[in-house]
């Protein structure tokens, strides 16, 4: 029979203890309109790596441990397998991700584990045999032709109590192993949950439900008016219908979870924008947190903290209108995968850049391994992610200090935009990509032919400013009016941030200086003190 669990009332079970627990359990909080992930009683930014989805072995960890610290990152992303954590019904085993606790902790990282349980990629592929086996009790979606796809239904409490009941078995084990150190500092509930193969679940069941009066919690959170599925949403009615049994679903799972340990979780997106036809459960899976049942899923799933989506396009347009859609007073920016192409590493910034982002991680840490360009990986590095996360994970306090109180600016070169304005207090200033040349609009960048140009200008005091980015040249001017007209340094200094401290490496001074601020393709840290006269 359809659920009765899975109905809103148990949806939205209290979150127990969440505010009970003291630091230095990471924690997520919302103040002052701004959110920040706490670690170490600290705010942190997610640098973040996603191993491949069959890595999370022993045998395939170690391998990987060099390259996660050539690439600077701070967080790894190590999928759980149902299928491996409970090989028999009932019996666990948590050798895996002992394993990634000991390497991350060897390592000097921290992990977020990604619990693929009944969904993985709008699949059931993760599930132990003895579900796969059993359709009875496991139901599977059954497709509008009658044939079933390999997907198990949301709406089945079976299926929900077997995974809660694993996912908080797993939950337990870190409480019991990891509440020394919380190296763990976050768990993803499933993987871009929803079906593929089909909007809904058709089987006769389903069709009962799908018959009834939407959920109040439904039509009350979307302000829609009463009425049966078909009715309230028309065309979009299967996957408004699948995408409320999932969010109920994974509510549970996460409750239980909670329950026992209450890390920070969230749940990772197939996002619906993309270019050609769109077709839920073709498209993308039919049931996850798409943006235009986000109201919902807020109301519904309350034990899933944050809501992100896998951001993996390269055109900048639409790469920003889903970080944009999925930024929202009661969801922060989070990005829980991406690619690792220069694009990419432009688009990490201005995700960065976005007030209450929690971070960004770069799927595929074997492939870049495998990619390290010759000369890049001789200087112990791994590419343009690298070179990112290299250049933000020490300066990530004052970073993180600044955008928060709205004096971090980001610069990013896109096709045709080789120059960015900035605007602070009592300087402007403008980010230059490319060679610079003298024009009747004065003196600008050209653009790098290979568009990496990418920088952050921190406002840290009225006259000081921290510069860090990658092939871009940055100059200052008094604002628009001001009665002083020129800018001079009082101090460049290059450097780096160690444990939240500055050190100053040289002074820069004369051709270091004199044609702007000069970050190189490898990167560079700058601190500079202006004066205006
Ligand atoms: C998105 C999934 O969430 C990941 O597990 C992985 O399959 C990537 N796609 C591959 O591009």
């Amino acid at each position: 029979m359809p659920s009765k669990i899975l109905s809103a009332c148990a949806a939205l079970l209290p979150i127990a203890g969440l505010t009970a627990i003291a630091e230095p359990m990471p924690k997520l909080t919302h103040e002052n309109d701004t959110y920040t992930l706490q670690v170490d009683g600290k705010p942190y930014l997610v640098l973040g790596a996603q191993i491949h989805n069959s890595s999370g072995w022993p045998a395939s960890l170690d391998a990987l441990w060099p390259s996660v610290r050539q690439l600077h990152a701070n967080t790894i992303m190590v999928p759980v397998y149902w299928e491996a954590v409970e090989p028999e019904q009932g019996k666990f085993d948590f050798s895996n991700v002992d394993a990634a606790i000991k390497g991350a902790r060897d390592s000097g990282v921290r992990l977020t584990l990604l619990w693929f349980g009944t969904w993985k990629n709008g699949g059931m592929d993760y599930t132990p045999p003895w579900v796969k086996s059993d359709p009875q009790t496991y139901p599977r979606v059954i497709d509008a032709d009658g044939h079933p796809v390999d997907a198990l239904s949301p709406l089945f409490d079976n299926s929900a109590n077997a995974d809660a009941k694993a996912f908080s078995a797993l939950m337990q084990h870190l409480k019991e192993t990891d509440s020394d150190k919380h190296t763990v500092i976050m768990v993803q509930v499933e993987n871009e949950a929803g079906t593929l193969g089909s909007d809904r679940d058709y089987s006769p069941d389903a069709n009962k439900a799908f018959a009834q009066p939407v959920p109040d919690v439904v039509v009350n959170s979307l302000h829609k008016k009463a009425g049966t599925w078909q009715e309230v949403f028309g065309p979009d009615a299967p996957e408004s219908f699948a995408s409320y049994y999932t969010a109920v679903y994974i509510n549970h799972v996460a409750a239980a979870g909670k329950a026992v340990n209450p890390l920070p979780m969230y749940v990772n997106v197939w996002p619906r924008e993309q270019s050609g036809l769109l077709r839920p459960g073709y498209s993308s899976p039919s049931g996850g947190a798409v943006t235009a049942l986000l109201d919902m899923w807020k109301a519904v799933a309350p034990s899933i903290d944050v809501i992100g989506a896998d951001n993996y396009d390269t055109n900048f347009d639409l790469y920003l209108t889903i970080a944009q859609r999925y930024t929202r007073p009661d969801n922060p920016l989070f990005v829980p995968e991406t690619g690792h192409t220069m694009a990419h590493a432009r688009h990490m910034f201005y995700i960065i850049g976005t007030p209450s982002a929690l971070g960004i991680s770069m799927f595929g840490i074997n492939t870049i391994s495998a990619e390290i360009p010759e000369s890049l990986a001789q200087r112990n590095d791994t590419g343009e992610v690298a070179i990112n996360y290299r250049l933000l994970g020490p300066a990530m306090g004052p970073i993180l200090a600044a955008r928060d109180a709205g004096h971090l600016q980001t610069a990013v070169e896109e096709d045709g935009i080789s120059n960015r304005e900035l605007k602070f207090d009592n300087y402007d200033a403008v980010a230059r990509f490319g060679p610079i040349r003298s024009s009747y609009s004065g003196e600008k960048g050209t653009g790098n032919m290979d568009l990496s140009g990418r920088a952050l200008v921190a406002q840290l005091a009225p006259d000081e400013f921290l510069v860090l980015g990658s092939n871009a040249n940055v100059v200052f001017s008094p604002k628009l009016g001001d009665s002083q007209k020129h800018v001079s340094y009082l101090w460049v200094e290059e450097g780096s941030y160690e444990n939240g401290t500055w050190h100053r490496t040289r002074l820069l001074n004369g051709d270091e200086t004199y044609f702007g601020l000069i970050l190189p393709h490898d990167g560079q840290t700058l601190r500079v003190k202006l004066m205006k006269y």
